[in-house]
Formats: C-alpha cells, sequence, structure tokens
C-alpha cells in the first residue's frame, strides 16, 4: 500500500458493494478519511470491507453510519455532520433482473436515490465533487460503440432509473454549478462481485464443478456481448475524475468484446473442463427486454484523465476462477449446510 498523502474527506455510498471495498481501499490508501454509508440488516453485510477493520492503522479513517437511499432526514444530517470534500455515490439496487420484479423498489433507490442526495447537498450548501455510478445499461439497444455522445435507450427498469440519476446529475452541475459528473460505467467484475451476476455466477461454477461439488449451472442467455473489466481499475477512475479542472461526465470501457458464452468456455477451459458439458439453459435467467450488445469507447477518459484498462477479459475470468479456487481449498470457505437445489450458482434473482 503506498503512503497516505491526502487529508480530504469523502463519503461514499455502496460502500458494501463490490466497487465501494475497491474505493474505499484506495481512497485509504491515498490518506483519506472516509465516511461509509450502510444499510442495517438481520445478517452481517460488510463482509467486502471487514478487513480494512482489521488493520489497525486503517481503522481510524474508516467511518461506517447507518441510513438508507429511502431516508432524506438521515442524508441530510449526515452529509451535515461529516462535511465530506467528495461524495461516491454507488448505492443502488444494481441487479437489472430483479429491477423488472421490483421497478418501483428500483426507481425509489437507484434513481430517487440520487436526487435525494444532490438535493441534500445543494440544501446543506456544502462545496462538494460529486460522482454519479451511472451505467453502460442506459445505452440499452442503442448499438455499439457507446461514448459519452451516444444516444440513450435503456431496456430494464434499472436503465431507466440510471438515466433519471444521470440527468438529475446533469442537471445539477448546470443549474447550480455544482461540480457533479457521471462515470458512465461498462460492466466491471472481480472476485468481490456479487453472486448472482453472471461472471462470478460462471467463475464460482467452474471453481467448483472443477473440485467435484457441483455438476452443472443454468443460465440464460448465451448470446449477450459485454464489455468487461477488472474493478479495482475503475474505481481509479471514478476518482480520476473528481480530481479533473473542469466536470465532465466519462466512459470507463475496456473497448474489446465477449459474450457470455465466451466467458463460460475461458471459465472451465482455466479448470481444464468443457463448459458444454456443464452448461445448462434455464429460461428463468432471460429478461423482458434484452440488452444485446455493449462495447464502449473509452477514448476520452484516456484523453482527459490518463485513465486506460490494464486487465481484459481472458485474464479476468482467470483471476475470477483462481479466487473461487482458492476460496473453496481454503479453510474459510463458506458452504451451505442448506443446498437447496445442489447446483452450482443457482439462485431466484440469476
Ligand atoms: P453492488 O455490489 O450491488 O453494491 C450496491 C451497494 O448499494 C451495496 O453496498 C448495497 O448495500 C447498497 N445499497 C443498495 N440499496 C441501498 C439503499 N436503499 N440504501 C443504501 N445503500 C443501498 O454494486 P457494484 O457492482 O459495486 O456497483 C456500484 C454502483 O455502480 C451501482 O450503483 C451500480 O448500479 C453501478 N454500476 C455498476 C457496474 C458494474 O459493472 N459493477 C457498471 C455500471 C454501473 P448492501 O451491501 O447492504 O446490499
Ligand atoms: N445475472 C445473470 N444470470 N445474467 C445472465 C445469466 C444468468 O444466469 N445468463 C445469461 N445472462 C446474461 C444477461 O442476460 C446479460 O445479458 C448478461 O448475462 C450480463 O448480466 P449481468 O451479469 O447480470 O450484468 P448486466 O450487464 O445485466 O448488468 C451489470 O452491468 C451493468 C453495466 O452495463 C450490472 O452490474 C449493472 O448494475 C450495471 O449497471
Amino acid at each position: 500500500m503506498s503512503q497516505p498523502t491526502d487529508s480530504r474527506t469523502a463519503f461514499v455510498t455502496g460502500i458494501t458493494g463490490q466497487d465501494g471495498s475497491y474505493l474505499a481501499e484506495l481512497l485509504l490508501a491515498k490518506g483519506y478519511e472516509v465516511h461509509g454509508l450502510i444499510r442495517r440488516a438481520s445478517t452481517f453485510n460488510t463482509h467486502r470491507i471487514d478487513h480494512l477493520y482489521r488493520d489497525p492503522h486503517e481503522e481510524s479513517r474508516l467511518h461506517l453510519h447507518y441510513g438508507d437511499l429511502t431516508d432524506s432526514s438521515r442524508l441530510v444530517s449526515l452529509l451535515s455532520e461529516i462535511a465530506p470534500d467528495e461524495v461516491y455515490h454507488l448505492a443502488a439496487q444494481s441487479h437489472v433482473r430483479v429491477s423488472f420484479d421490483e421497478p418501483e423498489f428500483t426507481g425509489n433507490t437507484t434513481g430517487l436515490g440520487t436526487i435525494r442526495l444532490l438535493e441534500a447537498i445543494r440544501m446543506i450548501g456544502l462545496e462538494v465533487r460529486f460522482y454519479q455510478a451511472s451505467s453502460s445499461e442506459m445505452f440499452g439497444s442503442t448499438p455499439p460503440p457507446q461514448s459519452e455522445d451516444t444516444p440513450f435507450h435503456p431496456r430494464s427498469p434499472y436503465g431507466v432509473a440510471k438515466l433519471y440519476g444521470y440527468w438529475a446529475t446533469r442537471n445539477y452541475r448546470e443549474a447550480y454549478g455544482m461540480y457533479a459528473v457521471n462515470g458512465i460505467l461498462f460492466n466491471h467484475e472481480s472476485p468481490r462481485r456479487g453472486e448472482t451476476f453472471v461472471t462470478r455466477k460462471i467463475a464460482r461454477a467452474a471453481a467448483r464443478i472443477a473440485l467435484g461439488q457441483e455438476s452443472q449451472v443454468y443460465l440464460g442467455n448465451l448470446d449477450a456481448v459485454r464489455d468487461w473489466g477488472f474493478a479495482p481499475e475503475y474505481v481509479e477512475g471514478m476518482w480520476a475524475m473528481l480530481q479533473a479542472d473542469e466536470p465532465s461526465d466519462y466512459v470507463l470501457a475496456t473497448g474489446t468484446a465477449y459474450t457470455v458464452e465466451d466467458f463460460a468456455r475461458l471459465c472451465f477451459a482455466h479448470v481444464g473442463l468443457d463448459w458444454t458439458r456443464h452448461v445448462r439453459f434455464d429460461e428463468r435467467y432471460l429478461r423482458p427486454t434484452e440488452v444485446d450488445a455493449l462495447i464502449g469507447d473509452p477514448s476520452k477518459a484516456a484523453d482527459d484523465l490518463g485513465w486506460r484498462p490494464r486487465t481484459f477479459t481472458p485474464e479476468l475470468a482467470r483471476i475470477m476462477v483462481d479466487a473461487e479456487l482458492s476460496g473453496l481449498r481454503g479453510p474459510a470457505a463458506d458452504v451451505s449446510p442448506f443446498p437447496v437445489l445442489g447446483v452450482a450458482g443457482r439462485s431466484i434473482a440469476g
């Protein structure tokens, strides 16, 4: 970890998620004081950031606060108390398939949650730099390559909600002169990815099948094309966006295209298996409307911020499968005592 050099304060929503955990590490390494918003849950939900507590040096600069994106008064009181220099708004109901089941909830958290936060900042009169976690899902059915100038056509309640947050962020920048920016991030993955997103589901299945713990995994559409990058590199881009002289919106992507089938082939090949023998189809994982192809053009981020991806999909697949294997072989492997269906990665959410 590099020597801390900064003494700024950041407020991170979604700190318990994949990106929030990597961003907290990055900011702490830079010397920031980090305040994170967490939800009260009936079980522990801080496993991705627990290691930061265990490091006695980091403990003093990481603070967690209970709150929720649907609770405006709490957002106001927290922001008044913390008075951060930078706000990274990463919290959301982030699962596209689930957003079809819970469209109103997704709109309330993923969409309105953004304006609640922006409005809290405006009401208090904070001089902050604000990052909005916008998404390539907003491009929806608009054909690739997609850049900052590509028209949006969202294909899910999640995409619609993210578009609301995107325009709210631009509007607060234009209306109130806030330093508020959208990172339009294409899919980025890691061993910390939620288990019901397709890359983690496949990597986990390949590892469990290789170790003889399962035999099959059920998936939906194998033809979807995605531009998969490595999450730790994307949080560097988020930080870089808030350091620029002028606020602007940026795409972060690798610019490369792979299908879900390709990802399955890569993961299973890494453990010496033929994916066709282990992947089965389940229509429950299809979506009412699909986003067929997302391939980003990250040239603006490269030119203005010097941000470039370093890890591409084939290496990402290897990293994720290796992490699953070592987790399963290690003493801390968390095996459910109630394997309901006995099929790797199978869940309601998909
Ligand atoms: P993630 O792992 O699903 O994390 C989502 C975070 O939001 C979690 O910390 C979650 O808390 C929190 N959250 C959800 N609802 C909340 C609420 N009502 N109040 C407070 N917190 C709430 O997502 P991610 O992959 O890290 O993505 C981070 C952000 O980037 C999200 O906004 C996502 O939509 C967006 N994004 C992600 C990608 C990608 O490929 N990963 C691409 C583009 C944009 P719990 O831990 O308690 O559930
Ligand atoms: N989750 C899941 N589960 N997806 C599957 C499955 C399955 O069993 N089988 C096929 N897929 C396909 C989906 O239909 C989709 O086309 C693709 O795999 C990727 O699905 P996800 O991994 O769920 O990601 P996503 O692209 O829908 O959404 C992610 O990326 C967005 C950025 O474009 C999420 O992280 C969003 O929060 C993010 O904004």
